[in-house]
């Protein structure tokens, strides 16, 4: 059991986007070990189908279990939308996804049910979001819409720039005329927007970061299943492992900026040998 709890976690994105989950892991369960896995080589997931990210997904998993993994979080809000239930189906260890938790909160937080969602193409189509929400709160009214521009407006490093700026308004409008109180930022790559999305949408509006909400539940399985990590030993050299299928040290550059830690490496593998 000790050798259980020591394991890592996996946590996997199409890329560069699911460290904004693994970063609220870091803060928020300091003593887990992570292994990341960031799909470069096949990004971005919100434009593909069901099918192919179903079957990106199994072979990240297979993957993870190489590095002996104790429980797996789905980062991507697209492969969370597409392939959640069947990689849960197929596993023996817990995989949990962004899109619950971050659904559970808004259905919770919203004051008069009036929520907006906004995600990529795959995740808005899934209406993934929208039908959580409504099991959980048959009154709420949600609004879902994809923001396709973001995820290569931040991986730009435009974050702060006037054209993002002006991209966020034009998108955000109808959520603005809807009077949403409550807004999911269902993308990975939107809690990096924040700042811009706050501006517009304004500062009485609840922002739900999926992120934050996953990390908590997170936490809360591994006490469950009785397979927390009581505190890794500071002598641990490498708590935090990143792989990917393409272009490593870009990667690493970009988890380097966001992350509270120093990212010295990221290794590329074959993940169609998986
Ligand atoms: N990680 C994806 C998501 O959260 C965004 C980037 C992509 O489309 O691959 O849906």
């Amino acid at each position: 059991m000790s050798m259980l709890r020591e394991a890592p976690i996996g946590v996997f994105d199409s890329g560069i986007g699911g460290l904004t989950v693994a970063r609220e892991i870091m803060r928020q369960i300091p003593q887990e070990r992570i292994v990341y896995f960031g799909d470069t080589a096949r990004l971005p997931y919100g434009s593909k189908s069901r099918n192919t990210i179903i079957r990106y997904s199994r072979q990240i998993v297979r993957f993870l279990r190489t590095r002996q993994v104790k429980a797996i979080v789905v980062a991507c809000n697209t492969a969370s939308a597409y392939a959640l239930d069947t990689l849960q189906q197929e596993s023996d260890i817990p995989i949990i996804g962004v899109v619950k938790p971050g659904a559970r909160m808004a259905a919770e937080e919203s004051p008069g049910g009036n929520i907006g969602v906004i995600g990529t193409a795959g995740t808005v189509g899934s209406h993934i979001y929208r039908d959580y929400i409504c099991s959980l709160r048959p009154d709420a009214q949600v609004f879902e819409k994809a923001c396709p521009l973001f995820v290569p407006l931040v991986e730009e490093g435009w974050r702060k720039d006037p054209v993002t700026e002006t991209v966020a308004r034009r998108y955000l409008e109808e959520m603005i005329e809807r009077k949403v109180d409550t807004l999911i930022l269902g993308c990975t790559h939107y809690p990096l927007l924040r700042s811009t999305v706050r501006g517009i949408m304004g500062e009485k509006v609840i922002l739900v970061n999926p992120a934050y909400e996953t990390a908590i539940e997170l936490k809360e399985l591994l006490k469950r299943e009785n397979i927390e990590n009581q505190g890794h030993n500071k002598t641990d050299e490498n708590p935090y492992e990143f792989f990917v299928s393409d272009e490593a040290e870009r990667f690493r550059a970009f988890a380097d900026s966001i992350l509270p830690v120093d990212i010295t490496a990221a290794r590329q593998i074959q993940i169609e040998e998986y």
